[in-house]
C-alpha cells in the first residue's frame, strides 16, 4: 500500500497525537501554596507533600488533624481548605516546626561536633498527637 506521507512523517504525527492525548488525562496542575509562613515559598509540590505525609505519620494523624475540612455530601473523602489557618493545630504546627529547627541549630549542631542526627516530629511524637511526658506512663502495669 502507498502512503501519501512518508513513515517519518506518520510516526511523527502519531507522537504528537499520543502526547496531545496524555496531557488531558494529567490531572490539572495543583495551586501553588498561598499560606505557607515557615516552609520555604518556593517549594516544589513533591516536596510540600513529602513534608504534610512526613508531619502526618509522625503524629499518627491524618491531613484533617491540622487542616480544616468538609464533609462532602455521599463522598469520601472530605473537602479541604489547606491554606486555611482555622485550626489551633496548624498553627501549634508552625511553632514545633519553629521549635525543631531551633534544637537542631542552637542545640544538636554543637553537641558531638553535631554528628548526632537531628531532631525531628518523629523523634518526640513517635506516632502519637501526644507524646508521653512522663516516665510513669512506662512502667509496667
Ligand atoms: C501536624 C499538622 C499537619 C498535618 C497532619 C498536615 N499538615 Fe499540611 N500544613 C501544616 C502546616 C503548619 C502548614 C503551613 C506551613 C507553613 O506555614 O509554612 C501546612 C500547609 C499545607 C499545604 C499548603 C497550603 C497553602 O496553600 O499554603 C498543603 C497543600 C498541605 N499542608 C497539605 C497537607 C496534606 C495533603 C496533609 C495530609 C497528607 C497534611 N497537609 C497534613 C500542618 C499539617
Ligand atoms: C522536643 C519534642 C517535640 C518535637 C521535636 C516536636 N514536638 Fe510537637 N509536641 C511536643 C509536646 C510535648 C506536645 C504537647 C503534647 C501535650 O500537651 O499532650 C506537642 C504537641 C504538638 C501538637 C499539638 C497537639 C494537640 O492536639 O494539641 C502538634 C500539632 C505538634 N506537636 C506537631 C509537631 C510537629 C509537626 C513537629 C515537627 C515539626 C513536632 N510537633 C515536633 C513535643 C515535640
Amino acid at each position: 500500500m502507498k502512503l501519501p506521507f512518508g513513515h517519518k512523517a506518520l510516526t511523527i504525527a502519531g507522537f504528537c497525537i499520543a502526547i496531545f492525548a496524555a496531557q488531558a488525562f494529567v490531572p490539572q496542575h495543583h495551586e501553588e501554596p498561598q499560606n505557607l509562613k515557615v516552609l520555604p515559598k518556593n517549594i516544589s509540590e513533591e516536596e510540600l507533600h513529602n513534608v504534610m505525609r512526613n508531619y502526618s505519620m509522625s503524629l499518627g494523624v491524618r491531613c484533617n488533624y491540622c487542616h480544616e475540612s468538609q464533609k462532602v455530601e455521599g463522598q469520601e473523602r472530605p473537602k479541604f481548605d489547606f491554606a486555611s489557618d482555622k485550626k489551633e493545630e496548624k498553627e501549634t504546627a508552625r511553632d514545633m516546626m519553629r521549635m525543631t529547627e531551633n534544637i537542631n541549630k542552637k542545640y544538636m549542631s554543637s553537641i558531638q561536633n553535631g554528628t548526632l542526627k537531628p531532631v525531628t516530629c518523629v523523634t518526640c511524637h513517635n506516632g502519637h498527637a501526644h507524646p508521653i511526658n512522663s516516665v510513669d506512663s512506662l512502667k509496667k502495669q
